[in-house]
């Protein structure tokens, strides 16, 4: 089946598959099971990062054998001065987080700075936990340490689009995480 074949670009074209969707749909069930057992009477509040991380937590979540419950949070990462990244909470979780069991769903760490960010920012407001799970980690180009409990997939440093992932906001809806070709800009 020739699923969605992209329209003619100036830049960025889908290469080939690197992680087919039946790949990633059983390591997703592997990680639910992991995160029920661990969270087990927790009800942990999962916080999706938009808008990457939408698609692998909405899968997330309805494998969880556990009450859970879910929630997201957008982030913007700019560039003010070279190699100085910020980054800021655009849009915030809806509930207060003192007490809760935190675990925040990314769709990919890089160099884990939007992360560390994330992490210290929501400590501050008191929860029982803040734990991160990724269903992609690439680990070589990581600037700022930071723990990955769960992780789906190592990856390498080709750009990748699909399941959630996006190159200029296309290509999230790709079933299967493929590679981008011909890349021009961030
Ligand atoms: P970092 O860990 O702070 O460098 O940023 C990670 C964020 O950059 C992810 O949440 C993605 O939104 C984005 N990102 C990094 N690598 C890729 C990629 O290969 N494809 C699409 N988005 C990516
Ligand atoms: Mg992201």
């Amino acid at each position: 089946m020739s699923q969605l074949s992209a329209p003619p670009l100036e830049s960025g074209v889908v290469g080939e598959v690197v992680i087919p969707a039946a790949v990633i749909a059983a390591r997703v069930e592997e990680l639910a099971r992991w995160i029920s057992q661990d969270y087990r009477n927790k009800e942990p509040l999962l916080a999706a990062v938009l808008k990457g991380a939408w698609v692998f937590a909405t899968d997330l979540a309805r494998r969880l054998e556990t009450p859970a419950q879910l929630d997201t949070i957008a982030l913007a990462r700019y560039r003010r001065s070279p190699g100085f990244r910020e980054v800021r909470i655009i849009q915030d979780v809806a509930v207060p987080l003192q007490g809760r069991h935190v675990l925040i769903v990314e769709d990919i760490v890089d160099t884990g700075l939007t992360l560390h960010y994330l992490v210290r920012q929501l400590l501050q407001r008191r929860p029982a936990s803040v734990a991160v799970c990724s269903l992609l980690d690439r680990p070589g180009l990581r600037l700022a340490e930071i723990p990955l409990r769960y992780v789906g997939f190592e990856v390498a440093e080709d750009f990748l689009v699909g399941y959630g992932l996006d190159y200029q906001e296309r290509f999230r809806n790709l079933p299967d995480i493929r590679v981008l070709r011909n890349r021009t800009a961030p």
